[in-house]
């Protein structure tokens, strides 16, 4: 189906790790215009570390897109030295919802938005995850040990240090509690209505066996939404996170990774699938790469 078979209809669109922290990540968000004034885009996460970095890119975003949808990477939640907003753990992640609404960015703590599709409505549910260390590392059976395989290993990600979990004693007890209101606020939602979740981090694992570095798995994501996709009526699950975009299919549900990535990445690989991600309409493969259930890392 071609573009101009929507009419003027706009599209759902969506993208992830924008790193606008880094300069030459800047342009790209820049560059970034809707094709039609009904374009929506969902924003997956990493857009930055500081807080004034997150705004200059939300505030940009929502000024060109007729609705734009944000839920919190780890690098959002990062507390680092160089940021005068010095809040931790839940009260930052409240803060940016507080600045989202006051640009008009819809975040995980506010309604489902419909989007008007031309088969129907499709809701949008932004949601904020985290992770619990159940991705474990080879032969690792507990979270201890699957730390400890990758403090040898030398593989640790950088949230051990900065992304502070307060009030909640650990990073996965955050996770639990992220997932017990998430999973009832799924549960409640109309099951006609289908479903396009957006989270910073995959709802399953299978994304997870192309990392170069597998310990790393335990740091993106939890076993806890590991059959939502089939639970849910899910029309597409979009994340990103792991900085390799490509399109996979799981029980027959389209998972779209979106990320743009650091520099030094996509100046390497470019942008194999473009900037932005249309999620839907979706062309069905007719004029973008045959979909794979999984594959080789780009
Ligand atoms: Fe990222
Ligand atoms: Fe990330």
């Amino acid at each position: 189906m071609s573009d101009r078979a929507y009419g003027n209809r706009g599209s759902l669109l969506a993208v992830s790790d924008l790193h606008v922290g880094m300069a030459d990540n800047r342009p790209i968000v820049e560059s970034l215009r809707p094709d039609s004034d009904e374009d929506w885009v969902i924003v997956a996460g990493d857009v930055a570390e500081k807080v004034e970095d997150v705004e200059w890119a939300l505030r940009l975003l929502a000024g060109r897109y007729a609705r734009v949808i944000w839920t919190p990477g780890n690098h959002e939640l990062w507390t680092t030295k160089h940021d005068p907003v010095q809040l931790r753990g839940r009260e930052r992640y409240e803060h940016l919802v507080e600045l989202c609404r006051s640009l008009g960015v819809s975040t995980p703590e506010d309604s489902y938005p419909l989007w008007p599709g031309p088969e129907g409505p499709v809701a949008v549910a932004p949601v904020f995850l985290l992770y619990d260390y159940s991705f474990r590392a080879p032969g690792t059976t507990t979270k201890e040990e699957s730390l400890a395989y990758a403090h040898e290993r030398g593989v640790v990600c950088t949230d051990e240090f900065l992304l502070h979990p307060d009030p909640y004693p650990s990073r996965d007890a955050w996770c639990r509690a992220r997932v017990v209101e998430t999973e009832r606020r799924l549960a409640a939602h109309d099951p006609e209505i289908p479903l396009v979740i957006a989270s910073h981090w995959p709802l399953v694992r299978e994304p997870m066996a192309v990392l170069t570095y597998p310990e790393f798995a335990q740091w993106c994501g939890t076993e806890l939404s590991a059959d939502w996709h089939r639970r849910f009526n899910v029309a597409a699950m979009v994340y990103g996170h792991l900085h390799i975009p490509r399109t996979t299919w799981y029980d027959g549900v389209r998972f779209e990774e979106v990320s743009i990535g650091y520099p030094r990445e996509w100046r390497k690989r470019g942008h194999p699938k473009g900037l932005l991600r249309r999620i839907l309409p979706y062309d069905d493969g007719v004029t973008g790469p045959a979909p794979v259930s999984d594959g080789p890392a780009r």
